[in-house]
């Protein structure tokens, strides 16, 4: 739709602010499925990134639900302190770290998900007008926080020819970054990225690791892991630790933290941001900063969910509770990945090395149109430039093979 031409002048808006899009795509396409449904159409809608059981429901944990009915209403009625209570950012940081030489190194603020923890990292080691650099796919939101707060996104080519991360491409952007803005803020979504279901591999983060320690040598350095899927991946979701804990205090570590995804609980909206630097007088500095962003930004978090998730990371029975059933949604979760890889290689699409996680991405010349044609045999995904995104956590797993049918003729209708 074309927004008629405003007189900049007479607008209560401020122009920076007159031509948002209201509406997210994804939610669009969402809709448009659910309307289509709705009027008695067989639809595979494939676009948003909620686990859904086979039967259509959203996948939840009862353990969750029982921790959060289990808050005395006085407590989760009460503020928050404004960056966390301290238990839950303990508890978070020994998720992470356990008890090993990261856990003493970290501080943390409580930020309403991972996206909350995402505009801290993003407010608070980039200047206004400064640029982010991640890879060539990404999460769309990184850019409307970055263009919500005076930054901007960067990218560098996510896959070499070989079809793994290109490490040399983040060097150079990486390298042409710090020596213009005097300062890098590198965001990397891994395991299980979003869109494209990519896990970065040991030898993956080895490189990162190089690339990083060389732009540091010019100017500050962060690393900002994007860790909201991580629990649904294949293998150990903290092996990128080894190779970056050797970094600590040239490079400084974040972690954004969510509990939407690890705890099936999206809407409670429960995060945090981790910072990592081995001088105590650094990490005071970061956690002031940090304290200071949440009062001036959303004050303080959602306290009953911040209180259930601490017990359900720090008791015993309950966080073993929490993995099994987690375990359950992984499963789910896997059976789909395994239809996809299998019916995928069997059609020939071109896709990254998918082993877990929501999303994965078909490589097509023309995502739009490879969405177009899949929308006239029902079948819902999100286009992207040179790809498509795929919600397999939305597909129950006797719609797979359907799913990659139609990949494969949309893919066709759209040159290859
Ligand atoms: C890549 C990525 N990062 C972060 C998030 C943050 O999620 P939330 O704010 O619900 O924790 C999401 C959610 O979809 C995501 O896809």
């Amino acid at each position: 739709m074309s927004t008629p031409a405003v007189d900049t002048s007479k607008s209560h808006l401020i122009p920076d602010c007159l031509a948002r899009p209201g509406d997210d795509p994804i939610f669009a396409l969402n809709a448009e499925a659910g309307r289509r449904a709705k009027a008695g159409e067989s639809i595979v809608n494939a676009t948003l990134g909620a686990l859904m059981e086979d039967d259509g429901r959203l996948a939840t944990m009862p353990v969750v639900a029982e921790a959060l009915a289990a808050v005395p209403p006085e407590r989760g009625a009460a503020y928050a302190q404004i960056a966390g209570d301290p238990p839950f950012l303990l508890a978070v940081v020994r998720d992470l770290f356990g008890d090993g030489p990261l856990a003493a190194q970290s501080v943390a603020a409580a930020t309403p998900g991972g996206t909350g923890a995402l505009y801290h990292a993003i407010v608070s080691f980039l200047k206004p007008g400064d640029a982010l650099l991640t890879t060539s796919y990404f999460w769309g939101p990184y850019k409307t926080i970055a263009q919500h707060t005076g930054r901007k996104v960067e990218t560098f080519p996510m896959f070499g020819a070989d079809g793994r991360l290109d490490a040399g491409g983040l060097a150079k952007a990486l390298a042409a970054q710090v020596r213009r803005q005097g300062r890098a803020l590198v965001l990397l979504n891994s395991p299980c990225h979003n869109p494209t279901g990519y896990s970065l591999d040991e030898a993956e983060w080895q490189a990162v690791a190089a690339a990083l320690r060389e732009a540091a040598t010019v100017a500050p350095v962060t690393l900002c892991v994007d860790f909201a899927y991580a629990r649904f991946g294949a293998g150990d979701p903290l092996s990128w630790v080894k190779a970056i804990e050797p970094l600590l205090g040239d490079v400084l570590l974040l972690v954004a933290w969510s509990a939407s995804k690890a705890f099936a609980q999206y809407g409670a909206r429960i995060g945090a941001l981790v910072a990592s630097h081995p001088d105590p007088a650094a990490r005071e500095r970061i956690f002031s900063a940090l304290s200071f962003s949440c009062r001036g930004t959303w004050s303080n978090c959602n306290h009953l969910g911040m209180l259930a998730i601490t017990e359900l990371l720090r008791d015993p029975a309950l966080r073993a509770r929490a993995d099994r059933e987690r375990a359950r949604l992984r499963g789910l979760l896997d059976e789909r990945v395994a239809a996809f890889n299998a019916g995928a290689q069997r059609l020939g699409l071109r896709h990254p090395r998918y082993e877990g996680g929501f999303f994965v991405t078909a490589f097509t010349a023309d995502g739009e149109r490879a969405a177009e044609r899949m929308r006239e045999l029902g079948v819902f995904v999100v286009p992207l430039p040179g790809a498509v995104r795929v919600a397999l956590c939305g597909t129950p797993t006797r719609d797979v093979p359907r799913l990659v049918e139609a990949l494969a003729e949309g893919v066709r209708a759209a040159g290859g």
